[in-house]
């Protein structure tokens, strides 16, 4: 048995101890499971689905990564699941790509990872028609990575609603992080940019920090700086910037000798 399968069950177990009524996971093979979780009390969350596809991780993205998991332990050594937004102050910095390669990584490593879709107006992942399967939509997706899984990673899409509203409720979010108690060891918050998006500030607040995803000579010092008084006002904990596409001034077989 995987473990994200038993990763799955123990949300389960979580979410009937929250007393969120029937899941995809106890659906009988071949039985469809419903689209998504909860009940009229609660706001309803679409169910943690095995991610088809992935982002490209090259040898640079393992190597920052890794310097950024180490950190984030230490900082979060305390909290289980830690929980994570990824953010960017515009559109477009890649911050679902960083955010997917910080998931995928810390998947390969053997940690337990929720992915959430909090990017309504511009989602990345979609459950397929059976429910039964995230896909990650061709805009980021590898294709190396076609059809394949990764072991360990669990995506939360968005729901239809969220994305015919444009937005995803911070209600949401909340029963998702609940949900991830005791299943996962991390969750990881693919979120609108803080800029454009009014509820990205608020969704900040509801995790334990936010990594800032930065288009390496696009990002606009005023524009950055206007996006971390943002988040720190709405009580976001900003843990650490990931510059993307940084291009190295020398070859890389060179810089990765360095
Ligand atoms: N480091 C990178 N290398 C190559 N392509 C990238 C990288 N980061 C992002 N992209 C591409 O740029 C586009 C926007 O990235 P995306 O992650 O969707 O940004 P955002 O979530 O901030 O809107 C996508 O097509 C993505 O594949
Ligand atoms: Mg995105």
């Amino acid at each position: 048995m995987t473990r994200i399968y038993d990763a799955l069950k123990k949300a389960e177990s979580t979410r009937q101890r929250l007393g969120l009524g029937p899941s995809p996971i106890g659906a009988a093979p071949g039985q469809s499971p419903p689209a998504s979780w909860g009940n009229s009390a609660m706001e309803a969350i679409p169910a943690p689905l095995p991610l088809l596809g992935g982002v490209e991780l090259g040898e640079d993205a393992v190597r920052e990564t890794t310097a950024l998991r180490v950190n984030l332990e230490s900082v979060l050594a305390d909290r289980s699941p830690r929980s994570l937004m990824f953010t960017s102050a515009q559109a477009g910095e890649g911050t679902s790509t960083v955010a997917l390669q910080f998931a995928q990584a810390l998947a390969h490593g053997s940690a337990r990872v929720l992915f959430v879709d909090a990017h309504a107006r511009r989602p990345v992942c979609f459950a397929d028609d059976s429910q039964r399967h995230a896909v990650l939509d061709v805009r980021v997706a590898s294709p190396s990575m076609a059809g394949l899984m990764t072991p360990n990673l669990a995506a939360m899409p968005a729901t239809e609603e969220a994305v015919s509203s444009g937005n995803v409720p911070a209600a949401v979010i909340r029963a998702a992080l609940q949900s991830a108690v005791g299943a996962f060891d991390w969750v990881i918050v693919d979120g609108p940019p803080v800029v454009e998006s009014p509820d990205a500030a608020t969704l900040a607040s509801l995790v334990d920090g936010v990594i800032l995803v930065l288009h390496a000579g696009r990002a606009k010092r005023p524009v950055v700086a206007r996006a971390v008084e943002m988040l720190r006002k709405s009580g976001g904990r900003v843990l650490g910037t990931v510059l993307n596409r940084r291009v190295h001034e020398i070859p890389g077989f060179i810089y990765r000798r360095i």
